[in-house]
């Protein structure tokens, strides 16, 4: 008998992606039979990266994972997998103070759609301190963050700085 197809989705802002999230990513894909890469679009929170570019850089670093798509959502995320049919949220965790932000957001996402289950991937040691909002800090004091975001994030702001 098939085993059931397993798609998933991993939201975030990805403001930018890390190559922290880009680990997380690649061993997802190794158990989800597709995944969608959800970008999160919050009129409320102001991006430092545009969505277009935040949905740009990520397809650009993503495209060597033949099971990953790219998209933007709005709205609850329980209603954005409902959409596109996904039975998991893929989330990344860092330290212990990752831990009560994520907690209470898989409960409060289980409350609306006990469905969808929620998987945590333990980072890898090597990014367990990065984080997207440093990656910006470092960025914008003209410090090096090479070896912290993919190349596309390198570009993007390259451009910026024209
Ligand atoms: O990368 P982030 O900022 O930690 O991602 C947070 C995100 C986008 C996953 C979360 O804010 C989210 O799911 N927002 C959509 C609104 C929603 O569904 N809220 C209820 C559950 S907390």
């Amino acid at each position: 008998m098939r085993e059931k197809y397993k798609k998933a989705v991993c939201p975030g802002s990805f403001d930018p992606i890390t190559n922290g999230h880009v680990d997380i990513i690649e061993r997802a894909a190794k158990i989800f039979d597709q995944i969608n890469i959800a970008i999160i679009e919050n009129p409320d929170k102001k991006s430092f990266f545009s969505l277009k570019d935040r949905v740009k850089m990520v397809k650009e670093t993503t495209k060597h994972i033949p099971q990953i798509k790219v998209e933007s959502f709005h709205g609850l995320l329980v209603d954005y997998s409902n959409k596109v049919g996904a039975n998991a949220i893929i989330r990344g965790l860092r330290a212990v103070s990752d831990f009560e932000y994520e907690f209470q957001m898989a409960l409060t996402n289980r409350k609306m759609n006990p469905e969808l289950e929620t998987v945590f991937f333990m980072t890898d040691h090597k990014y367990s301190y990065l984080s997207s909002s440093f990656v910006k800090q470092i960025a914008k004091l003209d410090g090096d963050i090479s070896e912290l975001v993919p190349q596309a994030v390198l570009r993007n702001l390259k451009r910026r700085q024209k």
